[in-house]
C-alpha cells in the first residue's frame, strides 16, 4: 500500500499484501465480500492503537482522554460524510448496520408520518434488510407493500414502476446495487419518475453494495435517506450509517432512547438534541467508527474510480471464464453491474458446490442471500455467489474455475 500511496496510479495489486487474511498459509480464495470484505492492516491498527491510547468514552468527559476520542470519533463522522457527498456531518447517524438504518427509518418517520392505506413501493431484489422491518411496520399501521418487478436480465421494470405510482405512494426504497445480482440500479431515474409524480415522494436508498464498488455523491443524487454498513467497506463489524437530510432528521422522533441524545430529562418531560445525537442514544460504536474512518482513509487512497475499474476488469475475466464451463446458469445480466457473480449448475445443488468449493480452498457464498422473493421470481431456492473485493484477482477466479470443474466431475456422477 505504501506503493499505492507513492504513486499517482495506485498498483491495485499490491493492495492484497495489506490484508493479514488474505496473507495466511491456509487463505482461501475469498470471494465473499458482498457478505462481509476483509480488513486492511490499517483498520486493525487504528482500533488497536484507539485502545491501546487515549482511549475514553465521547461527550462526556472533560479530560483530555475523552476530549481527543471525542475529536477522533467526529472526525470519523466527517470522513464518512465526505466520502459519500454528504452537505453536513451532522446529517451521519451511526448505527449498528445497514439493518438498523433501515429500521429507524422506518419506524421513526414512516412509523410516524404514514397513515393508513399509504403505500411503499419496494423492489423484487430487495435484501431481507429492506423488507422486514417494512413488515414490521405493516403489523402496526394498515401500510400497503408494492414491489417493482425485476426483468430476466436482473433489470429493474421502470415501466411497470411508473405505472405503479398512486396518490397514496409516500416512498420508494431500494437497493443501490442488488447484492445477489450485482445490477447497479439506476437510482437517478427511479428517483426522477418517483418526484415527477409527487415531488414529495419519500426515497431510501441501500448502498451497502454501492459504496464498496464506485464512488457516491449524495448531495448529487438528491435521495432523503441512503444507509450503508461498514463490515462490507473494509471496516470493522458493528457500525453503519444512515445519511439523512438535515431538516428531515430533525423532523423524526428518536428510535431509541437512553444517555446523550437528550437536552433535559425529568420524570414527566423529556426533550432531545437535534441529529445526529437524537439518533445515537447511549455510548455509541466509538471504536468501530474509527475503524470504519481508517476504512474509508486507506480506500480514498487507492481512489473509488480505480476500485470500480479493477472489478469491473475482473468481472469481465470471472464471466467468461465462467461462461466456459458447462451447465451454468447465471443470474444478473445487466449492462451495468458491480462484482457480483451468482449462477445455478444444471448439475449440483448451490450446497453441494459450495461445500466441494471450501475443500477446493474457495470461498464462496451458497443460498438465498437474504433474497427469497428474488429467488422465488427465479423460481430457483439458491444461486452460488462469487463476490469481488479490492484485493481480488485472477488467481481467485481461476481457482473457483478449477474449483467448479472438480465439483462438476463429482456431482455428475
Ligand atoms: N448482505 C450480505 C450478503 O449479501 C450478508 O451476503
Amino acid at each position: 500500500m505504501a506503493e499505492a500511496v507513492k504513486n499517482s496510479a495506485p498498483d491495485i495489486a499490491a493492495c492484497r499484501a495489506d490484508f493479514p487474511a488474505l496473507n495466511r498459509p491456509d487463505s482461501p480464495a475469498y470471494l465473499d465480500t458482498a457478505a462481509s470484505a476483509q480488513k486492511p492492516r490499517v483498520v486493525i491498527d487504528a482500533m488497536a492503537q484507539l485502545m491501546e491510547g487515549h482511549y475514553a468514552n465521547i461527550h462526556r468527559g472533560l479530560y483530555a482522554y475523552s476530549q481527543k476520542t471525542t475529536e477522533s470519533f467526529e472526525a470519523a463522522r466527517a470522513r464518512v460524510a465526505v466520502f459519500v457527498g454528504a452537505p453536513d456531518p451532522r446529517e451521519i447517524i451511526f448505527t449498528r448496520n445497514a439493518t438498523e438504518a433501515i429500521n429507524l427509518v422506518a419506524q421513526s418517520w414512516a412509523g410516524t408520518f404514514l397513515e393508513d392505506g399509504d403505500e411503499i413501493i419496494l423492489t423484487e431484489m430487495e435484501h431481507h434488510a429492506n423488507i422486514v422491518p417494512w413488515d414490521l411496520l405493516r403489523r402496526k399501521k394498515n401500510i400497503v407493500i408494492r414491489t417493482i418487478p425485476v426483468r430476466d436480465d436482473g433489470t429493474l421494470d421502470l415501466e411497470r414502476f411508473e405505472r405503479m405510482l398512486t396518490q397514496k405512494t409516500k416512498m420508494v426504497c431500494l437497493a443501490h446495487v442488488s447484492n445477489a445480482l450485482g445490477t447497479v440500479n439506476p437510482v437517478h431515474d427511479v428517483i426522477a419518475i418517483a418526484r415527477d409524480f409527487y415531488p414529495d415522494m419519500k426515497i431510501l436508498i441501500d448502498g451497502s453494495q454501492a459504496v464498496v464498488h464506485g464512488a457516491v455523491d449524495l448531495a448529487f443524487m438528491g435521495a432523503d435517506f441512503y444507509v450503508f454498513t461498514g463490515h462490507k467497506l473494509y471496516g470493522p463489524t458493528g457500525i453503519g450509517v444512515l445519511w439523512g437530510r438535515y431538516a428531515l432528521l430533525n423532523e423524526m422522533p428518536p428510535y431509541q432512547g437512553g444517555g446523550d441524545m437528550i437536552d433535559h430529562v425529568a420524570f414527566d418531560y423529556v426533550t432531545f438534541k437535534d441529529a445526529p445525537a437524537r439518533f445515537e442514544a447511549g455510548t455509541p460504536a466509538i471504536i468501530e467508527a474509527i475503524g470504519l474512518a481508517a476504512a474509508i482513509a486507506y480506500l480514498e487512497t487507492i481512489g473509488m474510480e480505480t476500485i470500480a475499474a479493477h472489478e469491473a476488469d475482473l468481472l469481465a475475466y470471472g464471466m467468461a471464464r465462467l461462461g466456459d464451463i458447462e451447465g451454468l446458469h447465471f443470474y444478473g445480466l445487466a449492462e451495468n453491474k458491480a462484482g457480483i457473480i451468482s449462477f445455478t449448475a444444471d448439475w449440483g445443488h448451490p450446497s453441494d458446490i459450495g461445500m466441494i468449493l471450501d475443500q477446493c480452498g474457495v470461498a464462496v457464498r451458497t443460498g438465498h442471500h437474504c433474497c427469497q422473493p428474488l429467488m422465488a421470481r427465479y423460481g430457483i431456492d439458491a444461486t452460488v455467489r462469487a463476490s469481488l473485493g479490492l484485493y481480488s484477482d485472477k488467481g481467485d477466479i481461476d481457482a473457483l474455475a478449477q474449483g467448479l470443474e472438480k465439483a462438476q466431475r463429482m456431482l455428475k456422477g
